[in-house]
């Protein structure tokens, strides 16, 4: 079946791309996960000088469930890619030569000076990537030097600098956005502005994974001390679905959003694709389970159009938008529905009825 879908002219094998992060850390690993089977790749987030950039350890730290111990929820405090820059134009380039059918999307990030993003742009460019995502979202280490969601979280700086990027581009620009804001829609709208045909969200969540009872110490702990990071993982994917349908409800039609957060299986990529997103992205899933998910990806979301009939992978983006509304018409169609319903007992009755838990699952819809 093809599940191929083309994006802002880009024709993507599927709509699985690895999300930038250690799954795109270097050449290997791009190549390793294209022959196993996913349709594109964002790399590691690179910048002119990587000599600025120094990571701890430890750098990550997990939230488990309480009762089975899977990780639902991941803190991060690592930074952008701290590999030298030319040898990221020559595997970039390696990778095109040897991928030409894949989609390669070079993640970049500078400092607030024009020079340097058209610098970084005009080099990356030049290796023949297929595309840029512009990184004004990390939350964390890069903000101290005004980098990363420092721009995220203000509209006029995403428009300047998209529009620095899209004067000397001819590739298809995104911006990745922070969900570290209140109302996601402005600085996307903004990068918009500036020229940007396409909005990746959500980057990580600033957060605390917890505290150690015996040292009093916050995680991670890196000599005894740490720093708020960025939250991933399965516990974020709520987040990100309502952000991602907010802007495939507010952004202009032709703006391709490409939907990341928690997302580990066929069944979560769907919910974002019904929400608005042309592709998806792994970062955390794919860390914490291999690049072999791209079987069960593919074979889900191949099912999934068998068995609602659809013909295309691009039918399915967006299908589910048209169920948001008010809460005053959710209260109407309500009150209508009730109407037709003859003989019902009053609300105090039924609470008296029964067990408060009864009454939890009777209003819960999954
Ligand atoms: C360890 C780690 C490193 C990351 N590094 C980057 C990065 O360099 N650039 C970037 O744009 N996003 C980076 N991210 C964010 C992810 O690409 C993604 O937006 C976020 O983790 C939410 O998706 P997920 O739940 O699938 O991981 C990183 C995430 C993690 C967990």
């Amino acid at each position: 079946m093809d599940l191929s879908i083309v994006v802002n002219g880009m024709t993507f094998p599927n709509p699985f791309v690895l999300g930038s992060g250690p799954p795109g850390t270097n050449a290997r690993v791009i190549a390793k996960s294209y022959d196993t089977g996913w349709g594109g790749a964002v790399a590691k987030t690179v910048s002119l000088e990587s000599a600025k950039v120094v990571n701890v350890v430890p750098r990550y730290g997990k939230l488990r469930s309480k009762t089975s111990g899977e990780v639902i929820g991941f803190e991060n405090i690592e930074l952008i890619s701290d590999r030298p820059i030319d040898i990221w134009l020559e595997e970039f380039r390696q990778i095109k030569k040897d991928y030409p059918k894949h989609i390669l999307i070079a993640s970049i990030m500078e400092e607030y000076e024009k020079s340097r993003w058209q610098e970084l742009t005009r080099m990356v460019q030049d290796t023949g990537v297929d595309a840029f995502e512009l990184n004004f979202s990390c939350p964390h280490g890069m903000t101290e030097r005004r980098m990363g969601s420092e721009m995220g979280e203000h509209p006029d700086l995403c428009e300047e600098v998209t529009s620095w990027v899209t004067e000397v581009s001819n590739i298809p620009v995104w911006a990745k956005m922070t969900p570290n804001i209140t109302n996601i829609k402005e600085p996307s709208l903004a990068a918009v502005r500036g020229g940007a045909v396409g909005i990746s969200a959500i980057n990580t969540i600033l957060s605390v994974i917890g505290v150690d009872l015996d040292t009093l110490r916050p995680m991670p702990t890196v000599e005894g001390h740490t720093v708020p990071g960025g939250y991933s993982s399965q516990a974020v994917r709520p987040i990100a679905l309502r952000m991602v349908s907010q802007l495939a409800l507010g952004l202009p039609q032709d703006v391709s959003i490409s939907g990341i957060g928690g997302i580990e299986n066929s069944h979560d990529a769907l919910e974002f694709m019904l929400l608005g997103s042309s592709t998806v992205q792994l970062c955390t899933g794919v860390m914490l389970h291999g690049v072999k998910m791209i079987d069960e990806l593919n074979e889900g979301l191949e099912k999934f159009m068998v068995d609602k009939g659809f013909n295309t992978v691009q039918e399915i983006v967006g299908k589910s938008l048209g169920y948001f509304s008010t809460h005053m018409d959710l209260v109407q169609k309500m009150k209508a529905a009730k109407r037709a319903k003859a003989g019902e007992a009053s609300r105090d009755n039924e609470w008296a009825q029964k067990d408060i838990t009864e009454k939890t699952a009777e209003l819960t819809s999954n």
